[in-house]
């Protein structure tokens, strides 16, 4: 066998980093458009994160698995350092990130670009999700969650059923 039918043969391993702090409809969406495209999709949940988690890291892994168990080709996991160190691991090369808007585009760039200085044989992708969940974020999820909003239709159901006990109704003001 020739080095490129090694290539062409070994599973093309899809990789969408994230906090997924918590997983929301736009985060599902672009997990199925990967389906078509990789054999297989690794769900990466970042752990070194500056950002303020509502749900710990090992309480993300198992909503995901929940909402991702019936997808024999998507696996969950957690990292920390470097994602191109853990892809390497992994034998993959392929980053997936969504595009929301232009608003994603900067930052989205700079880390494309700075991933593949760091490694070379790494490439990101973008897939865009459908309109209609191109405004969501965790940010904004749980924002609406603490303010009593209703989540229904924006993130899966095990996410609906644990958002409510962890984030208290605000408290009415006089
Ligand atoms: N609604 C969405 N549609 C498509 N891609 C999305 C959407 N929300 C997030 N993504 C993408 O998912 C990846 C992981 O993002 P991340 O975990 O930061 O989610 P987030 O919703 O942006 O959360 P936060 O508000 O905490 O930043 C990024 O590539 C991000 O652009
Ligand atoms: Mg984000």
């Amino acid at each position: 066998m020739s080095s490129s039918d090694s290539k062409t043969t070994a599973p093309k391993i899809g990789v969408y980093p994230g906090s997924f702090d918590p997983i929301h409809n736009g985060h599902v969406d672009i997990i199925e458009r990967c389906f078509p495209i990789f054999d297989e999709v690794v769900v990466a949940v970042l752990r070194n994160t500056s950002k303020e988690a509502l749900f710990s890291i090992d309480e993300r892994v198992e909503i995901l698995r929940e909402v991702l168990a019936d997808r024999p080709r998507c696996r969950v996991e957690s990292f920390s350092g470097l994602l191109v160190d853990f892809m390497s691991e992994i034998g993959a090369r392929t980053i997936v990130r969504g595009l929301r808007a232009v608003s994603d585009f900067e930052s989205e760039f700079q880390m494309a670009l700075m991933n593949r200085r760091l490694d070379p044989r790494v490439e990101t992708v973008f897939l865009t999700p459908k309109e209609e969940y191109s405004y969501l974020s965790s940010r904004l999820i749980k924002e609406v969650s603490r303010l009593g909003g209703d989540l229904a239709g924006l993130v899966p159901q095990a996410v609906l059923e644990r958002m409510p006990q962890r984030t208290p109704k605000p408290k009415p003001t006089a």
